[in-house]
């Protein structure tokens, strides 16, 4: 195999890369006041890098209120003090780059908290200067009274929200805590990209982007059309009986996108590179990265949400997201998030189908994305919504119970706490999230923290933790596996449950190719290796063995293994 320093100079990293996403309230508490914090992930990153992903996307830490857990910025260029100082975050993304690795963080440029200095001018009066920082406008006439017009938030009912004080109505395309920022008055613009910029300079190699598609709106106020759809899909954003065409994917979202792009290009050693949370058709998508690459350098695709567990549902999905984002375009593989149901839940609990899944993620074309706990194959955790925290929870009070692991199993979760468990370091008090004497941890520990944990894990070959660093040191020593161009093949089996597809990464001396087979099945299932172009003795590198297996021609593979044939 080459070694990654042949890896072509044109291919960035961040098309390379695999990327670990802790939500710091929730990974590990240094301070030891229940709450996670910047100290408690520096104690950790070690982890990081033996596991083998290398670069991490931290949710927001920035000064907040909290309502949202750190979604509603107040200010941004401060730390919330139950995390950490600036020292400490500075201190956090120097330990992590001293480890070879890369930090995204997350910039809410959207919105910010209904505390930020800016909003507390804008609702004082009509005249304050920051008035048109936000989004304000009269009620519906004759009466005032009704919302401007019929626009709904995403989490749906009226965006639109009445201040008694100025008698005018401001818009929030999320909670009413979190007002929109009005991105049509210039001044707003140069201070958000001047945000990004003191983060790019502060270091970071990367940038999340928060609910990027709703920073437009649609500037002559008229009504959004009426639907039949009442739940919002990936890909098809609004729902809630109405079409998001005047709130969502703005045609001027799409043009700031490059613009945003033009700035994080400012920043070139390293290359940096900004990743949007978007939603809409591929296609749809596609065009925030614009034709070229010029855009957004990568978007979060979601539709893996809700792809059931099957070979031919990958194969499709694969195409889809091939046809889409051909080179210079790359796609994402995202199966969870702090805001996802775990993606436990889709594999049906199944230790060896996250096993799979492991394998599956870090061969195919497109950066990973994986959610902290995920790589313990944590599963989805049922807590009450009467004592939730997730401020969305109480929204959603009204939708019965017995629906709620039907929308689970669609990617919604009506109480986001239910992803957000401390991380289970080992079996100890507090699961290790926190020292023996803190507090209970802001959220219950998993159920399942005494026996899933990293410390059990990391001891045991047959673990969802060993196949993760298994898959991801196989993907790190092939230039095929992280860099090479993707071709879905047909599986040399009669079993319909195999998936296959071939990488190939050509370099100055030839090509390297991994040949990738993937069980989905219950049943062993037997491979024939001759079809394969050259050679019947091939060492194959799987999911659940720590050597690889010489193979002559056939070869089985079992329930739920992969197999991965490296040529060069
Ligand atoms: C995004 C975040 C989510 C947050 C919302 C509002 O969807 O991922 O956690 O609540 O935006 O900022």
């Amino acid at each position: 195999m080459v070694e990654p320093a042949r890896v072509r100079s044109e291919i960035p990293w961040w098309k390379r890369t695999t990327v670990y996403q802790i939500y710091p309230r929730s990974f590990a508490d240094a301070s030891g006041d229940g709450i996670g914090d910047l100290e408690g992930i520096i104690d950790r990153l070690d982890y990081v890098q033996w596991l083998g992903l290398e670069t991490i996307w931290l949710s927001p830490f920035f000064a907040s209120p909290q309502a949202d857990f750190g979604y509603d910025i107040s200010d941004h260029f401060g730390i919330a003090p139950e995390y950490g100082s600036m020292e400490d975050c500075r201190r956090l993304i120097d330990e992590i780059h001293a480890r070879g690795m890369k930090v995204v963080l997350d910039m809410v440029l959207n919105h910010t908290s209904d505390q930020h200095p800016w909003f507390v001018e804008s609702r004082s009066a009509r005249e304050n200067p920051y008035r048109d920082f936000y989004i304000w406008r009269d009620g519906r006439k004759p009466y005032g009274a009704a919302p401007p017009n019929n626009w709904r938030s995403m989490l749906g009912g009226s965006g639109w929200h009445y201040d008694a004080q100025t008698d005018q109505w401001y818009w929030a395309s999320f909670l009413p805590f979190q007002p929109d920022l009005n991105y049509r008055n210039p001044e707003v613009k140069r201070a958000m990209l001047d945000v990004v910029r003191h983060w790019l300079r502060e270091g970071a190699d990367g940038l999340r982007l928060d609910i990027f598609n709703a920073i437009y709106k649609d500037a002559s106020f008229v009504d959004n059309p009426r639907s039949l759809r009442a739940i919002p899909t990936e890909d098809n954003p609004g729902g809630f009986f109405q079409k998001a065409i005047y709130t969502q994917n703005h045609p001027d979202t799409l043009a700031f996108a490059r613009e945003l792009r033009r700035v994080v290009d400012e920043f070139e050693d390293p290359p940096r590179f900004v990743v949007g949370e978007v939603f809409g058709s591929a296609d749809l998508l596609r065009e925030y990265c614009g034709p070229s690459g010029e855009g957004l350098n990568l978007v979060f695709l979601f539709k893996s949400l809700r792809t059931p567990f099957r070979a031919q549902a990958f194969r499709d999905l694969i195409s889809e997201f091939e046809s889409a984002f051909p080179e210079p375009l790359h796609p994402t593989y995202v199966f969870g998030n702090h805001d996802r149901p775990r993606q436990m839940e889709r594999l049906g609990n199944s230790i060896a189908r996250a096993r799979l899944l492991a394998a599956f993620q870090m061969s195919v074309r497109g950066v990973p994305f994986v959610y902290y706990g995920d790589e313990l194959g944590l599963s989805h955790h049922p807590m009450p919504r009467e004592s939730a925290q997730d401020p969305i929870a109480e929204r959603f009070g009204f939708i019965p119970k017995l629906l709620l692991p039907v929308l689970r199993k669609r990617g919604i979760l009506t109480n986001r706490d239910q992803c957000r468990s401390p991380m289970p370091w080992h079996g100890g008090p507090h699961a290790g999230f926190a020292s023996p004497d803190a507090p209970e941890p802001w959220l219950p520990l998993h159920p399942q923290s005494a026996i899933m944990n990293v410390a059990a894990q990391r001891e045991d070959p047959r673990s969802v933790l060993a196949a993760y660093r298994r898959m991801l040191q196989q993907r790190r020593r092939s230039l095929a596996l992280s860099s090479g161009t993707l071709e879905l093949t047909d599986p040399p089996t009669d079993s319909r449950r195999v998936l296959a597809y071939r990488r190939v990464y050509e370099h100055d001396d030839g090509a390297e190719t991994a040949d990738v087979f993937l069980n989905f099945s219950k049943r062993s299932v037997s491979i024939d290796l001759r079809s394969l172009p050259r050679g019947t003795d091939l060492p194959m590198y799987s999911n659940l063995r720590e050597a690889p297996v010489v193979a002559r021609g056939r070869h089985v593979l079992r329930p739920w293994e992969s197999a991965v044939v490296f040529r060069s």
